[in-house]
C-alpha cells in the first residue's frame, strides 16, 4: 500500500509501470479510473493479442506473464457479440445454484477438513483448511467426484504460481475437466458442466472445458485468498470483535470489509487499449496494457480519506471489478468463504498478482474422542472444549476469548464466540 501512494503522489491515478522483461505498462491505482478503464470495453479491451509487445515479439515463451495473459477463447479474453454468447452462458449456469444448496457442500467438506485434525490439538489453518475447501465445493459445483479435489487444488495452486510443473499440472486440469465434458455429455447431472453442455448459446466442448477452467482458477485462487483473510481478521482485528459482541456487524459484514482492505486479487491483468485515449491524466496509445490495481483503488484517498474507518454497510469496493467483467461467481465465493476458526502467527506470501497467507497455525483443546462433527462449532469446538479454551491449554483461544475461567471471563468476547458459532449453525 506504502508504494501505491507514492506512485499516486507521483504520478497521480495512473502509474507507469515496468512488468517482468521490463515491458512497459499501466498500472491503474485511482478508484474512479479503475470503473472508467473496467466500464469503457469500446476503449479498453480485454483481447490481450492488440498487445503491442506481443506484436512485436518482445513477450518470450517462458514470461511468466504468459498463464494469466495469454490469449485464449474465453470470455475473459473477448469483447462485444462473442463474449456476450459466452459470458450469459457462465452466468446462467452459476445463478442456478441456490445459497443454501452452496453452503450444503460447505458444511460437509469444512466438516470433513477439521474432522482431519482436530484431534491433534493444532493445526494450521491456511494449509490445512483454507486451501483445500474452495476447490472441494468447487468439484461438488462442476459435477466432480469427491476425490478429485485434493489433486485439483495441488494443481491449480501450482499453475497460478508459475513453478516449473505449472505446464504439467495444466495438462492434468485439462485432461481432466475434458474427461468431465465427455462423462456429462453421455449422462448430464445437476452441475455447472452438464448446463454449460445444454446451454442455449450452444458452446463447443472446446468451449465448455475451458470455461470451467477459467472457473475453477478463477474460483479456487480468490476464495482461498478471501477466507485467509477472513478468517485472520475475525479472530484478530479488535473492530470485529467488539462490533460482533455488539450486535453492530455480522459475519457478511467482515468479509465485506475484507473486500475493502485486502481484496484477494489486488491487481488485475488487465485491458488493452485499443484506441489512442486518455485517463487519469495519461496519454494512452492503443496497444497498450493496463493493469488494475483493486486493491490500491480501494484504497484512493478520493473516495476513502482515513482507511481506519469502517466501510460497514458499503459494498462499492473495486474487489470484484466491474463494468461487463465483473465477477460473476461473487456469491458463490461469498458463500464459501463465510466460514472461519481461530489464528496466531502470520506469513505473506506477495506476487504481482495477489498478496496471501502460507500460514495460520492455531492450537485449541483436542475434541474428545466420538464428539460429532454435527455437535462442534466450526473448529470442532463443542461447549466442552470452549470452556477448556479459555483455560491455558490453547494460547490463541486465550489471546481469543480472554484470560482463564478463574478470572471472570469479559462477556462481549465469549458472546463474539457463541455468535459466531451460532451464525454458522445457521447455515
Ligand atoms: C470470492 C472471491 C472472488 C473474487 C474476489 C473474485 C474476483 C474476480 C475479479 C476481480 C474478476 C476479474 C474481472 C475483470 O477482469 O474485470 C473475476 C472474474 C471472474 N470470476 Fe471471480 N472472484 C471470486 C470468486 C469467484 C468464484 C467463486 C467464481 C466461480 C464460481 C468466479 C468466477 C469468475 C469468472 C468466470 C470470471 C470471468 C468473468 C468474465 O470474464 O466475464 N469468481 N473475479
Amino acid at each position: 500500500m506504502g508504494l501505491y501512494e507514492k506512485l499516486r503522489a507521483e504520478h497521480g491515478p495512473v502509474a507507469p509501470i515496468l512488468l517482468d522483461g521490463d515491458l512497459p505498462a499501466w498500472l491503474v491505482i485511482g478508484y474512479r479510473e479503475i470503473l472508467e478503464v473496467a466500464g469503457t470495453p469500446s476503449r479498453f479491451s480485454r483481447d490481450s493479442r492488440i498487445w503491442r509487445w506481443f506484436k512485436e515479439g518482445k513477450v518470450p515463451p517462458e514470461s511468466p506473464l504468459l498463464p494469466m495473459i495469454a490469449w485464449q477463447p474465453v470470455c475473459l479474453f473477448l469483447d462485444g457479440d462473442e463474449r456476450q454468447r459466452l459470458r450469459v452462458a457462465v452466468t446462467d449456469g452459476l445463478e442456478r445454484f441456490s445459497r443454501r444448496g452452496i453452503r450444503r457442500h460447505v458444511t460437509r467438506f469444512t466438516h470433513q477438513l477439521i474432522d482431519g485434525f482436530a484431534y491433534r490439538g493444532e493445526a494450521d489453518l491456511a494449509d490445512e483448511f483454507a486451501e483445500h475447501l474452495p476447490m472441494l465445493v468447487m468439484t461438488q459445483l462442476l459435477g466432480m467426484p469427491d476425490e478429485y479435489g485434493p489433486r485439483l487444488v495441488q494443481a491449480s495452486r501450482d499453475m497460478v504460481a508459475g513453478t516449473e510443473t505449472s505446464v504439467d499440472s495444466n495438462e492434468f486440469i485439462v485432461k481432466t475437466l475434458q474427461q468431465l465434458v465427455g462423462r456429462k455429455r453421455a449422462s448430464p447431472g445437476e452441475d455447472i458442466t452438464s448446463w454449460l453442455i445444454e446451454h442455449p448459446s450452444q458452446l463447443t466442448d472446446e468451449e465448455v472445458w475451458n470455461h470451467l477452467r477459467v472457473i475453477l482458477i478463477a474460483a479456487n485462487e480468490t476464495t482461498v485468498n478471501l477466507l485467509k483473510s477472513t478468517l485472520r481478521m475475525l479472530l484478530t482485528d479488535p473492530r470485529c470483535h467488539a462490533s460482533l459482541a455488539g450486535g453492530q456487524m455480522t459475519l457478511p459484514d467482515v468479509l465485506e470489509q475484507v473486500l475493502w482492505d485486502e481484496p484477494p486479487l489486488m491487481t488485475i491483468p488487465g485491458r488493452w487499449a485499443s484506441v489512442d485515449t486518455e485517463v487519469g491524466g495519461q496519454k494512452v496509445e492503443a496497444g497498450d496494457m493496463l493493469l488494475l490495481g483493486l486493491g490500491a483503488g480501494n484504497h484512493d484517498p478520493a473516495v476513502r480519506p482515513d482507511p481506519a474507518v469502517s466501510m460497514h454497510g458499503n459494498r462499492s469496493h473495486l474487489a470484484f471489478s466491474s463494468g461487463p467483467q465483473e465477477c460473476p461467481g461473487q456469491d458463490i465465493g461469498r458463500a464459501i468463504a463465510d466460514t472461519s476458526i481461530p489464528e496466531e502467527e502470520l506469513r505473506w506470501k506477495s506476487g504481482w498478482m495477489t498478496r496471501h497467507l502460507t500460514s495460520l497455525p492455531v492450537q485449541f483443546s483436542a475434541r474428545r474422542s466420538g464428539a460429532s462433527a454435527e455437535s462442534a462449532g466450526p473448529g470442532g469446538v463443542d461447549a466442552e472444549t470452549e470452556r477448556a479454551a479459555t483455560g491455558s491449554g490453547s494460547r490463541s483461544m486465550d489471546k481469543l476469548l480472554g484470560p482463564s475461567p478463574s478470572t471472570p471471563v469479559p462477556g462481549a468476547r465469549l458472546s463474539w464466540w457463541r455468535s459466531l458459532k451460532a451464525w454458522l449453525r445457521r447455515r
